[in-house]
């Protein structure tokens, strides 16, 4: 039944699939539809807790989609199952809030939204580096609080990162656009820390530098470090793009702050928990001339204590990935996980999802984190 905080579309639907959260544009709605799906959408912002979430699974729910605000797991995945689902997908290309193992141990397909948010998340990693390294948050308070008085040489000094080093923890797809960015328009030279090599990275910053030198500019490099350590120590300005699991929690912690040069700029727009947020406020008040730009922060929505009184840090409330585009391409990812597997469709197996925006998309699942687990077939096979 409709009420005040759940709204239904296509009521007709055989196949019921709860959203706990109103998601933007029309084809996502669409295509649940086209698969024949009944879809109920809580209109509250407010967070869902778990009980809600569970009550709003009740007796029977073929499918969900939720938020990285939700705890998908052991209880959620149970109450699924339970009630004959057969599939979930996260309304993020993160998926730390997920539970993978409880999902599979229940048989419950999981789906998350590559590839939409890979430039736009890295333009707002792009928008913080400069926010930080040249002062705009500190600057504009300044301004609005009517303080300026006129032109002055030294007014807001800030650092100049053109030519300088780039540092980059976490070279995959966002990591690495930001990389490109950040040295095709401002021919920084690059220090990456990742796992695995990035060689098309490196050899996209290979090619331009030829280019450069074909100009007669001097060239750019582009070179994968041995250790963290050694990121932390060169660059000018570090920017975070790992994924969230135990390996990275805290990854950049007090000593690892210490490493790095005392001007130094710290970007995060991966995961709160990758920095220890009590450490960078402490490292920012000891060292007014490093910068932080933090898209995400550990205990979200709460800030650590004394972290929106620092100058030196520019805070944006997680909306990296907040373009219409982007988020219309999210939903539009989520809604065709959740109707491919309703629809008993293969997991899509290559990293291009552009042609699932637009037209008619492949009859296929785009993301299916766990498909390999739960023997789910590829497309095309
Ligand atoms: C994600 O998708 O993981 C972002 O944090 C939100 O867009």
């Amino acid at each position: 039944m409709e009420t005040k905080e759940w709204r239904i579309f296509n009521p007709e639907g055989t196949k019921r699939v709860i959203v706990t959260k109103e998601l933007p544009g029309q084809r996502w709605l669409d295509i649940l539809e086209a698969a024949g799906c009944r879809v109920e959408i809580c209109t509250s912002a407010a967070v869902l807790d778990i009980d809600k979430i569970q009550a709003a699974i009740g007796k029977q729910c073929d499918g969900a989609i939720g938020q990285l605000t939700e705890p998908w797991g052991e209880v959620l995945f149970a109450a699924l199952r339970v009630a004959g689902g057969t599939a979930y997908s996260n309304y993020a290309v993160g998926y730390n809030n997920v539970d993978l193992d409880a999902a599979t141990e229940y048989r419950i397909p999981v789906g998350n939204t590559p590839g939409v948010l890979t430039e736009t998340t890295a333009e707002m990693a792009v928008a913080l580096t400069f926010a930080a390294a040249r002062r705009l948050g500190e600057a504009e308070r300044y301004l609005r609080a009517d303080l300026f008085d006129g032109w002055l040489p030294t007014l807001f000094l800030g650092n100049l990162l053109w030519r300088g080093t780039l540092g980059v923890i976490g070279a995959g797809r966002i990591g690495a656009a930001y990389a490109r960015m950040m040295v095709e328009g401002h021919k920084m030279d690059v220090v990456y820390f990742d796992l695995f090599p990035n060689e098309q990275l490196e050899r996209s910053i290979e090619t331009y530098s030829a280019y450069l030198e074909s100009q007669g500019e001097p060239p750019v490099n582009c070179r994968r470090a041995d250790t963290l350590e050694d990121v932390l120590k060169t660059a000018d300005c570090v920017s975070v793009h790992t994924v969230l699991d135990a390996s990275t929690h805290h990854l950049i912690n007090t000593p690892r702050l210490a490493l790095m040069k005392e001007n130094a700029v710290l970007i995060n727009t991966s995961r709160g928990p990758v920095i220890d947020e009590a450490a960078l406020v402490d490292h920012c008040r000891i060292h007014p001339e490093f910068r932080a730009g933090l898209d995400v922060f550990e205990s979200e929505p709460a800030l650590a204590p004394g972290l929106a009184e620092l100058e030196n840090v520019v805070i944006v409330p997680h909306i990296a990935s907040a373009t219409s585009w982007t988020r219309q391409g999210m939903a539009t990812l989520a809604a065709s996980n959740v109707a491919g597997l309703l629809s008993g469709y293969p997991a899509w197996n290559r990293p291009d999802i552009s042609g699932f925006l637009e037209g008619e998309f492949p009859k296929a699942a785009p993301s299916i984190l766990n498909a390999e687990e739960l023997q789910i077939p590829l497309y095309p096979d």
